[in-house]
């Protein structure tokens, strides 16, 4: 199924899985993207430019109710909202290059936001016959790895939220869908091994995941994780905390 005449307004819209679904969705929807500043934001400035940007930080808050007032001001039309943007910074803990400065960061970029914009936003989206939020989250908020311990209860939280806040909208006109990524071939899992799904395959899957209205978009691997973490959560932990 395709996705058609909707507004979506997305984050992380210029670069990354973001900007693959941009590109997917622009020919046959309006689009906003809620972006910071960078090259690449320039350049999808100049492609397309009858897509509207907002320019955010979604490491600060301050920047993202500024964007969202934006938005809610200008009464711009969001038929769907797919919260994308996020960081993963990988090393443990113990490891020397281990900053503690990114906590607060990834906490706030992979979750907070979202959970603020959402709020924000609420208005837009009560408006509308029928809207969705769409959060893209991982196979990790399922069962995390050894790396990355922020990002995976990031991931978690957001899993819990998303199942929350749509027991919290059962009754209005928005629908909460949460897309479960394994690993994909975009700048987050570089340098990183394993069997990466290419972008463009993975933002179809969720488009017509989306398009069909499910509340969970399972892609690839996720699929299996589900049924081994089913069968046996001992065995699921195993392969997780290896990957
Ligand atoms: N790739 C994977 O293997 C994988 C697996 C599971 C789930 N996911 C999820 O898929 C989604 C997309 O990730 P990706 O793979 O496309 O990663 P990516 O290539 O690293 O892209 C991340 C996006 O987030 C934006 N972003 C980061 N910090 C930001 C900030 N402070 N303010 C505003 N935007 C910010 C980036 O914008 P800039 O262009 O400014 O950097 C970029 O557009 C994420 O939710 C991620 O957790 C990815």
């Amino acid at each position: 199924m395709k996705l058609t005449d909707s507004h979506i307004v997305i984050t992380g819209g210029a670069s990354g899985l973001g900007l693959v679904l941009v590109e997917h969705l622009q020919a046959h929807n309006k689009i906003g993207v809620i972006a910071r500043p960078s090259r690449g934001l320039d350049a999808l400035r100049q492609r397309h430019q009858d897509i509207e940007i907002y320019e955010a930080d979604l490491a600060d808050l301050a920047s993202v109710e500024l964007a969202a007032d934006a938005l809610v001001k200008r009464g711009v039309k969001i038929d769907i909202l797919i919260n994308n943007a996020a960081v993963q910074h990988t090393p443990k803990f113990i490891d020397d290059d281990f900053r503690y400065e990114t906590i607060r960061r990834e906490i706030d970029i992979n979750f907070t936001s979202i959970c603020a914009l959402t709020y924000l936003l609420m208005p837009l989206l009560l408006k509308e016959t029928r809207s969705n939020i769409v959060n893209i989250n991982s196979g990790l908020a399922l069962v995390p790895k050894t790396s990355s311990a922020v990002y995976c209860a990031t991931k978690g939280a957001l899993n819990i939220f998303s199942k929350s806040l749509a027991h919290q909208l059962e009754e209005t006109n928005i629908s909460v869908n949460q897309a479960f990524l394994p690993l994909v071939d975009t700048g987050m899992p570089q340098g990183r091994g394993g069997v990466k799904l290419p972008a463009d395959q993975v933002a179809q899957q969720i488009i017509s995941g989306i398009a069909d209205n499910k509340a969970e978009i399972n892609i690839g691997k996720v699929k299996l994780l589900r049924v081994i973490q089913r069968l046996s959560p001992t065995i699921a932990t195993k392969i997780m905390k290896a990957a």
